[in-house]
């Protein structure tokens, strides 16, 4: 095990009590094309350069006392792109996941995989699987890389499956809450925090279902210049927020 290194700039995580540290936090990270473009480089140079951004945003995480990451790094949509930039995305987000697995073990991070195995490819879900397999004991905090993820997946996915146990008199219908469903999904556990990088505000089909209550954080930032600086950045702003959940004063 070794403590996060700190960031090169000196920064400390702002000090916050520890009831406005959010739990979960679910990570868009877009705006790698635009940052490439801005440089004359292609789309994939932006995907590179993106991830040391990832990897530092999870040690600032531990620092300020995070526990869960979501991070969107393929998206059950981006197929749609052109076949040279999703087979660099299948490629690259294989080789990350081998490259990192050893620093984020030591790190203490659980990595878990989430998302749909149809159509992803076979060595890229054999290295989410190896990193699940070797972390699964880690309790420091919990990295779900989302590679092939869609919210609206997840819930189908969650609501066959839940078909099936019906069927088999697992489970009394008449007893499904959302308690029920949450078990069936890739990740189980509300969003606190939705940050999305790059400016767009939408939320392009990320867990859905666990951001029902999540606090929406939009930052004007490409990703490869984002660092765990942003994530503090966006926690404070998340610290400040009046969370009702549906609830009145
Ligand atoms: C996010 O960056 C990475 C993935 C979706 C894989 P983009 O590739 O979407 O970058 P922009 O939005 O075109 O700038
Ligand atoms: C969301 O970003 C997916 C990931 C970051 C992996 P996109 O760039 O694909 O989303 P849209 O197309 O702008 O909504
Ligand atoms: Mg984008």
């Amino acid at each position: 095990m070794r403590k996060p290194t700190p960031h090169s700039s000196g920064a400390k995580p702002p000090k916050l009590a520890k009831s406005l540290i959010p739990n979960h936090v679910a990570v868009v990270m877009d705006g790698n094309g635009r940052w490439a473009k801005q440089r004359g480089l292609p789309r994939t140079a932006g995907h590179e350069a993106g991830e040391a951004a990832l990897f530092d945003l999870v040690e600032g995480a531990i620092e300020i006392g995070v526990k869960e990451i979501s991070a969107f790094a393929f998206s059950t949509e981006n197929w749609k792109r052109s076949p040279e930039e999703v087979k660099f995305l299948m490629g690259f987000n294989r080789d990350v996941i081998r490259r990192r697995l050893d620093d984020m073990h030591e790190l203490g991070v659980r990595v878990r995989w989430a998302g749909r195995d149809r159509k992803l490819w076979k060595s890229v879900i054999d290295e989410l699987e190896r990193a699940e397999k070797i972390t699964a004991k880690n309790k420091v905090l919990t990295l779900n890389m989302c590679v092939n993820y869609g919210g609206r997946a997840e819930i189908i996915d969650a609501a066959i499956e839940l078909g099936k146990d019906i069927k088999a008199k697992k489970i009394d219908p008449d007893k499904v809450n959302e308690k029920t469903l949450t078990k069936y999904l890739d990740v189980p556990t509300d969003v606190d925090l939705f940050l999305r990088s790059s400016g767009e505000e939408r939320i392009s089909n990320f867990m859905l279902w666990q951001s029902a209550y999540a606090e929406m954080v939009f930052l004007d930032v490409l990703w490869p210049d984002v660092d765990r600086r942003t994530l503090w950045h966006a926690i404070e702003i998340y610290a400040k927020r009046d969370r009702r959940f549906g609830s009145a004063k």
